[in-house]
């Protein structure tokens, strides 16, 4: 009795100093186990914010960029046959830098477009979606230092891969040239002064993005002829983002910043077949350019990923081996999804005029955003307490209308946030019913007011 007494007491004072020493020492184990340096700054996360959003309010989603109806069906059934095939390696390691059905037919049809002979084995790299092409870039090309010339509104992921490759980023925003009534994102356009002002012999690059996420906007040949030049002029990169190449709406015309005189040489252009074929759960994307920029692209991707999953890569390849077969017929996919989108782009629009927002039309992608702030007075934003009212806005509606779209300040710098309050962003690559439902929604929380 007594026996365990003691050894209980003993227990309990050992256990104390225990806990003393590891009270003692939980500052230093902790800060040890610290986010490191590099990465801070980079914990908010617009996406994992927002999809808890969703998932606690199970409003009517337009706020992720995917559409909720079925992926082409020639797609779908080849990564089932992939999968099934015959052949037991198409579902073991590829090669790491592209499966060659893969590189082979994405140097075929960008040969095509580029009006260039593409080396498929040294000038295109697949990835996991254009997300990690963007990493494997921004990662292989930046010392520490090094400025990176970012257009606002941005994709959000460009500037925390700058900062934790230790790049600066330098940002100028694209403004709208007027700001009453209707608006197409043709309106929003940079200041050329502005931007050659950010140019110097820091610059490492510049990261366009055309068609654009999220104004839609499609750069003219004139813009990026005068990006082209200034990029010659300091010797610097060109990152073209370009996963909404074929999601441009007539007239317009996607131009290929890589096809202008001497740019080749100069600019990494990224893809997506998530966007290309309405499959974003693949994330299969890729970069290509001359092999000297891709070589660094590879040292990162061998180091991280090395290797994407064979019978995507398979399935996505036989996607494209078909619409490059059907290339100038109009079922070809390339086009079709364009054509298909455009009436969902002006309902989407006319539903949001209804309401009494003030959109901006896309010229590309499908994306839209509009001005909310006539509505300000119909909605309770103290009742939130973020900082930017685009947060606030987009939260009270989730919560109180069940509409949920994206606050577009999350896609700007600090000192800019400002730039993108008044605005939201919708995205309208859904089925013809939920775009129904969600003016019905709207058009009814309007009539209420
Ligand atoms: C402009 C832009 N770039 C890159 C990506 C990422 O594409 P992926 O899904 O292929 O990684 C997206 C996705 O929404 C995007 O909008």
């Amino acid at each position: 009795m007594m026996f365990t007494k003691i050894c209980t007491s003993a227990s309990k004072v050992s256990n104390s100093l225990t806990t003393l020493r590891n009270i003692r020492s939980y500052p230093a184990v902790m800060s040890k186990f610290d986010l490191p340096t590099r990465l801070k700054g980079n914990e908010k996360s617009i996406w994992v914010e927002y999809i808890e959003l969703t998932l606690k309010y199970k409003p009517l989603n337009l706020g992720q960029g995917f559409p909720d109806f079925h992926a082409p069906e020639n797609v779908t059934k080849a990564l089932a046959a992939a999968a099934t095939s015959d052949n037991a390696l198409l579902n073991q390691y590829t090669r790491g830098y592209g499966h060659p059905r893969l590189i082979n037919i994405l140097a075929k049809l960008y040969s095509k477009l580029l009006n260039r002979t593409l080396d498929p084995t040294n000038e295109i790299l697949v990835t996991v979606g254009a997300y990690e092409a963007l990493y494997a870039t921004i990662q292989g090309h930046t010392n520490s230092g090094d400025e990176w010339i970012i257009m606002e509104p941005f994709f959000d992921c460009y500037v925390p891969m700058v900062k934790s490759a230790n790049g600066i980023p330098r940002f100028i925003a694209l403004k709208p040239k007027n700001t009453n009534g209707p608006l197409s994102s043709a309106d929003w356009v940079f200041d050329r002064q502005e931007l050659e002002g950010l140019f110097n012999e820091k610059t490492k690059g510049i990261i366009i993005n055309t068609p654009h996420n999220p104004l839609g906007k499609v750069f003219t040949l004139d813009e990026l002829q005068f990006i082209a030049n200034l990029a010659k002029k300091w010797n610097t990169l060109v990152v073209s983002d370009e996963v909404y190449e074929w999601l441009v709406y007539e007239p317009y015309k996607h131009v290929r910043i890589a096809s202008l005189p001497d740019m080749y040489e100069r600019t990494i252009t990224i893809g997506s077949a998530g966007k290309t074929f309405s499959v974003t759960g693949w994330k299969i994307g890729w970069a290509y350019g001359p092999a000297h920029l891709l070589y660094n692209l590879q040292v990162v991707h061998q180091n991280s990923v090395y290797t994407c999953a064979t019978p995507l890569q398979e399935a996505v390849a036989i996607g494209f081996e078909q619409e490059l077969e059907r290339f100038d017929r109009p079922d070809c996919y390339f086009f079709s999804l364009a054509r298909d989108l455009l009436p969902k782009r002006d309902y989407m629009a006319k539903l949001l005029s209804d309401v009494g927002m003030i959109p901006t039309i896309p010229e590309g992608g499908y994306f839209m955003v509009a001005n909310w702030t006539t509505l300000r007075d119909k909605v309770r934003l103290e009742e939130e307490t973020d900082e930017n009212r685009d947060y606030r806005f987009t939260k009270w509606m989730t919560k109180n209308v069940g509409v949920l779209g994206i606050p577009p300040s999350a896609f700007y710098s600090r000192e800019h946030k400002h730039l993108g309050e008044d605005n939201v962003r919708y995205c309208f690559i859904k089925k013809d019913e939920n775009l129904k439902k969600a003016s019905e929604i709207l058009m009814k929380w309007k009539s209420q007011q």
